[in-house]
């Protein structure tokens, strides 16, 4: 049985412990959030026997296997550190870390100390993107001719101390949410030849809407990543890859479809690995790409098996071209 201890106990912690809930052979041991109440509900509902007010204390005294963080992500690398010194696994959330620095640390830390470490870019492991990748990879459709990918979303208030509208702590949208299709871009094409972002900032100058483009040899990506649309609007995570055998299109909660070149449209079969509910809020109603990566994490680390997918090194170079597309509009607030 391997033991986990979650550091934060707030939206995605929450998501997290209901997927080891779920999962064989892992057993949520202890938990630790600097509000004790929401430490305290989340060990009652799943059974955690230690409860801590800070991370730090989990990682020294804990008996458990893997750490487990879903910190604010100023807080991400402070705390990676230390339980990979302490001998633990790590699952880290995405952006994994802050800063380029912060990134090189955390991978000399993962050498010297040889840790399992995960870093939560989920996509890499959700239904609509696996088929996407397995797509690019196979070659199915030939060659990519264009790509635009949207994360576009009311503003996330739920975060402690409001965390996430605050650019010391969260890098503004143009990290925390745009690194999840920064990530997969490069996850399916590689490093682009060259990029151009553009922004747009609230009346404090915090970039709230981030729109790049890439080149890849005569491909051409588009990413657009927004968080301060009106309360009420949509969320929208989607992509439109344009091949040169077709066209393929997907939505959230509306599955992938297929439009041939010669004519026609094909709703493409995907049948979700994992169908649980979250009871959480947020975005996604789903568990299934949390479920996914945290199966992949904890099999992986029960079997001795290296960790392929949503790597460390991989996890930081997204974080160093997001911050690059920061630095190109002139800093996540000016
Ligand atoms: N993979 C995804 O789809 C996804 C979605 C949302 C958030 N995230 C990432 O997950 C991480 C956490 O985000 P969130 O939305 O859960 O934030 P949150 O504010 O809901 O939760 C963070 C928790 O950390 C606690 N905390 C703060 N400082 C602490 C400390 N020193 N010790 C212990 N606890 C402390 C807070 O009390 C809070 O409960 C971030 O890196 C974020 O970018 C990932």
């Amino acid at each position: 049985m391997l033991k986990v201890g979650i550091i934060g106990c707030g939206f995605m912690g929450g998501m997290h412990a209901a997927c080891y809930d779920v999962l064989e052979g892992v057993k949520l041991c202890a938990v630790a959030d600097a509000r004790g109440e929401n430490a305290a509900e989340m060990a009652e509902k799943y059974g955690a026997k230690k409860v801590y007010t800070t991370g730090k204390d989990l990682i020294e005294d804990a008996d458990v296997d893997i750490v487990d963080i879903c910190l604010p992500t100023f807080l991400h690398t402070e705390h990676a550190v230390l339980a990979m010194k302490k001998g633990k696994n790590v699952f880290i959330e995405k952006p994994v870390c802050f800063t380029k620095e912060e990134g090189k640390i955390l991978l000399e830390m993962e050498k010297e100390t040889g840790a399992k470490v995960q870093v939560g870019q989920g996509l890499r492991f959700a239904d609509e993107w696996v088929w996407l990748k397995e797509a690019v990879s196979n070659n199915t459709y030939g060659k990519m001719k264009t790509a635009v990918f949207r994360r576009l979303s009311p503003s996330p208030n739920w975060g402690w101390e409001n965390w996430l509208h605050n650019v010391e702590r969260s890098g503004s949208v143009a990290l925390d949410m745009h690194v999840h299709d920064v990530d997969f871009m490069r996850y399916l094409f590689g490093e682009p030849d060259s990029f151009t972002a553009t922004a747009q900032r609230n009346d404090k100058g915090i970039i709230e809407h981030i729109f790049t483009t890439y080149t890849y040899d005569k491909s051409v990506v588009t990413i657009e990543g927004c968080w301060d649309f009106p309360v009420d609007f949509p969320f929208e995570e989607s992509y439109r890859i344009k091949f040169e055998k077709g066209t393929a299109v997907y939505k959230l909660g509306e599955g992938v479809t297929f439009y041939p070149t010669e004519g026609g449209s094909e709703k493409i079969e995907i049948k979700p690995s994992f169908e649980g509910v979250n009871d959480i809020g947020g975005n996604v109603s789903s568990l299934g790409e949390y479920y996914n990566e945290l199966k992949y994490f904890t099999e992986r680390i029960a079997s001795g098996e290296p960790l392929l997918v949503a790597t460390l090194s991989d996890a930081v170079k997204s974080v160093e071209l997001a911050l690059a597309e920061i630095a190109q509009v002139g800093g996540a607030q000016i």
